[in-house]
């Protein structure tokens, strides 16, 4: 089927689905899939290390011809990293949680399309003043880090604030019902983390891609313990939702105290050598209902777009029943 929104124009893509810059895990063999499925493959360059960067930049660009992009951390990464990446060409520079201004710079200075993931509405109009051509919603139902707001409500609300520049719905869609669902509220198409994790070209170990599959989403928890064991330096606003494990049981809700007790971040260490919880916490949404297997993420644009198609044809049967 033909899509025609303002992201497959932009881009020149034919699927209205873009994969979460995951970083880690979103390579570049990850990236090329989707681009070949027809949407937009993203790589995950956020706190990378520049070998690793080159070497899956390398390869997205190797495989393939089609549009992709890369994504960066505002918080955390620097210029010369997203300097490195412009120099592979990318369709697409997306950054994620905290000021985009320092990293959008170099981004329009080579004239790629700058998409900006936000959280809340004063994040939006941030990103607009960065001169974002593309804003990611995003809803806490997101897998990993992100904020509060609820996708329903909060996507037609960046909608309204963003004015001409296009928005992607982004938190628990994992199937077409929920990229048509964006598309009714006003966005031109879906950013999809969760449900590209699950995917056979993911850098993602077995035991996790079982995981993801045998778990559902009310065994997701936003929280900011995980981060705090491991000694990760993300900014409190930005919660992560990942899988429930023990340590996490443990100390919820007393973050405070967890993040002065060093022996009890040595007893998380501990845990991680001993394989009792993922040395990597388990990243995911609440679309984890709706991940059942793990399929090639070329096949899973395919079937998204399909599956959009009919939940459109769908809805507007009801209105012509109307
Ligand atoms: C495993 C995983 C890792 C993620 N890593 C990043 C990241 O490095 N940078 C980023 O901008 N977003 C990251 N995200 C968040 C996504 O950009 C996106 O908001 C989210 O995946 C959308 O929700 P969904 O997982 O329900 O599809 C990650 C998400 C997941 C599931």
């Amino acid at each position: 089927m033909a899509w025609q929104t303002a992201l497959t124009e932009l881009f020149g893509i034919e699927c209205p689905v873009v994969s979460a810059p995951m970083g880690g895990s979103a390579g570049g063999v990850l990236a090329t899939a989707v681009s070949r499925g027809g949407g937009l493959g993203m790589v995950g360059g956020g706190g990378s290390e520049p070998d690793w960067l080159e070497r899956e930049l390398s390869l997205v660009t190797a495989e393939t011809t089609r549009p992709w992009g890369v994504g960066f951390l505002s918080w955390a990464d620097d210029v010369d990293a997203v300097v490195r990446a412009l120099a592979f060409r990318p369709s697409a520079v997306m950054l994620s949680f905290g000021d985009p201004k320092p990293l959008a710079a170099p981004v329009r200075d080579a004239g790629v399309p700058l998409i900006v993931q936000v959280t809340t509405l004063a994040e939006a109009e941030q990103a607009l003043d960065a001169g974002a051509d593309v804003l990611v919603a995003q809803g806490t139902e997101a897998g990993g880090h992100g904020g509060g707001r609820s996708v329903l409500p909060f996507v037609p609300a960046v909608v309204d604030a963003a004015g001409a520049t296009p928005v992607l719905a982004a938190g628990g869609i994992a199937d077409g019902r929920g990229v048509a669902a964006a598309l009714c509220l006003g966005a031109a198409g879906a950013l999809m983390g969760t449900r590209f994790q699950a995917s056979r070209e993911a850098l993602v170990p077995a035991e996790v891609l079982k995981a993801l599959v045998e778990g559902g989403s009310e065994d997701t928890e936003r929280s900011r313990v995980l981060d705090i064991a491991r000694g990760a330096r993300w900014p409190a606003r930005y919660t992560a939702r990942t899988l429930r494990n023990a340590f996490l049981d443990r100390w919820r809700d007393r973050e405070g105290e967890l993040a002065g007790d060093t022996a009890a971040r040595a007893e998380y260490r501990t845990a991680v050598a001993r394989g009792e919880i993922p040395a990597v916490p388990v990243w995911a949404g609440e679309a984890l209902d709706l991940i059942n297997d793990i399929d090639s993420a070329t096949d899973i644009v395919a079937q998204v777009s399909a599956e959009a198609a009919e939940a459109l044809t769908a809805a507007r049967r009801a209105l012509t029943a109307a």
